[in-house]
This record gives structure tokens, sequence and C-alpha cells, in this order.
């Protein structure tokens, strides 16, 4: 794959499906949805994600899916839902961002609200996004870190097929503040044939 010199004129799709599942960019009207998959339980969520805090309130998560939408457009960050397919519930969010276009290469980021977890949700949404990367935008790495005590992270990301690239030990410190080990995770696009997302 060659370095994309443009990527706000690349085409992307809007939603991406699969049988139980829709991925589309956040958009104006979204905050209280977010708001409640984040709210629901906010203590287990801050075990292993940073930005917790940052929405205290609905209206925080508005601008939050007004921003995201403004950069989804300018392909600064992709950030999109994880819907159920009649929109009826948002089960978390899944994002590519930190863009290296010379390579083309992007950080992979995700969540799911406690009760969309252990159904394969969010390997749905990994294989949907990681197809559209690879297949649509043409990266050729897309990366994730995670701390090392985050198994069901690590394990999502192996399912998936993504590898382990490095431990990094001592990396962090915790929101709680303990040191933690990081684990690097990489997928390739030569490693992603595409009969493995046939894209709806
Ligand atoms: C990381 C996170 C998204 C993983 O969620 P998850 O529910 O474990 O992942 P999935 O939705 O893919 O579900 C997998 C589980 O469902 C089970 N499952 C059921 N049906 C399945 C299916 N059709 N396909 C795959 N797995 C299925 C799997 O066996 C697995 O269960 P197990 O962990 O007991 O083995 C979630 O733990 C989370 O949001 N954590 C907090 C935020 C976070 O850590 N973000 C990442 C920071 S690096």
């Amino acid at each position: 794959m060659p370095a994309i010199e443009r990527p706000e004129l690349l085409d992307l799709p809007a939603r991406i499906t699969s049988e139980r599942i829709m991925l589309r960019p956040y958009r104006a009207g979204d905050g209280a949805a977010i708001f409640k998959a984040v709210d629901l339980d906010r203590q287990d969520l801050k075990r292993w994600v940073d930005w917790v805090d940052e929405y205290p309130e609905v209206v925080d998560s508005e601008r939050y899916a007004r921003r995201m939408h403004a950069k989804w457009l300018a392909r600064e960050s992709l950030v999109y839902g994880i819907w159920a397919l009649d929109e009826s519930e948002l089960y978390g969010g899944i994002s590519i961002h930190s863009f290296d276009w010379k390579v083309p290469m992007g950080e992979i980021g995700y969540f799911l609200h406690k009760e969309a977890r252990g159904r394969g949700i969010a390997t749905e949404a990994l294989k949907l996004l990681t197809g559209m990367a690879m297949q649509v935008a043409g990266l050729n790495r897309l990366w994730a870190t995670c701390d090392a005590a985050n198994e069901a992270s690590w394990r999502l990301l192996e399912r998936v097929g993504y590898k382990r690239e490095g431990h990094l030990r001592s990396e962090r410190r915790t929101s709680h503040g303990n040191l933690r080990d990081t684990f690097v995770y990489a997928m390739l696009a030569r490693e992603w044939p595409a009969e493995r997302t046939p894209l709806a």
C-alpha cells in the first residue's frame, strides 16, 4: 500500500454492518447514547481507559460526538459508535486515530459498556474496522496498546489475529497511580486477506 497524500479525499463508508452490529461515525444527537454507555459503570471503565472523567454530563458527550463528527470528515480520527443493527442501543465505540499517513498506519481504541460484553460484539466490531482500514482506506498497519493486566483487551486482539509485538515493562502510570506493563499489538495489510471481511 502506498502513502496516502490527501487523506481528506479518502472515500470511506459511513455505515459498516455485519449480522448483528452496525458501525457509524458519531454525529450531533448521539451524546445521550454515548453518556449512557459510559455512565453504566464508570469505575470499571476507569480501570482501563483514562478519558472517563472528561464526560461528567450528557452535554460533554454531545460535544464529543460533534467534535468526532468533524474529525471523521477531516480524516483526523475515525471514531465509530458500535450500534445494534436497528440503532436501538449503543454498545460502545471503536476508533482509528494517531494516523501516520506516510506508512500509512493508525492506532486502534475501543470500549464496550459492561452489559454488552461477553457476546463477541467487540470481536465483530474489530473485524469490521480492520477490514475497512485494510481493504477500503488502504492502511498498511493497525496497532494497539493495552495494559498487560487487561486480559479481555489483549485476548480480543489475539482473537481477531493481531500479533503481539512488544511487552513494555513499567511503561506507564495508571489513573490509580500504579506502574503498569503495556503490550503492543499490530495487524499488517498482508496478514488480512480481503475475503476475511466481506464489507456490506
Ligand atoms: C476490551 C473489551 C472491549 C473486550 O470485550 P469482550 O466482551 O471481552 O469482547 P467480545 O465482545 O469480543 O466478546 C468476547 C467474549 O464473548 C464470548 N463470545 C460469545 N459469543 C461470541 C462470538 N460470536 N464471537 C466471539 N466471542 C464470543 C467469547 O468467548 C469471549 O468470552 P470470554 O472472554 O469469556 O472468553 C471490553 O472488556 C471493554 O470494553 N473493556 C473496558 C475498556 C477497555 O479495556 N478498552 C481497551 C483499552 S486497551
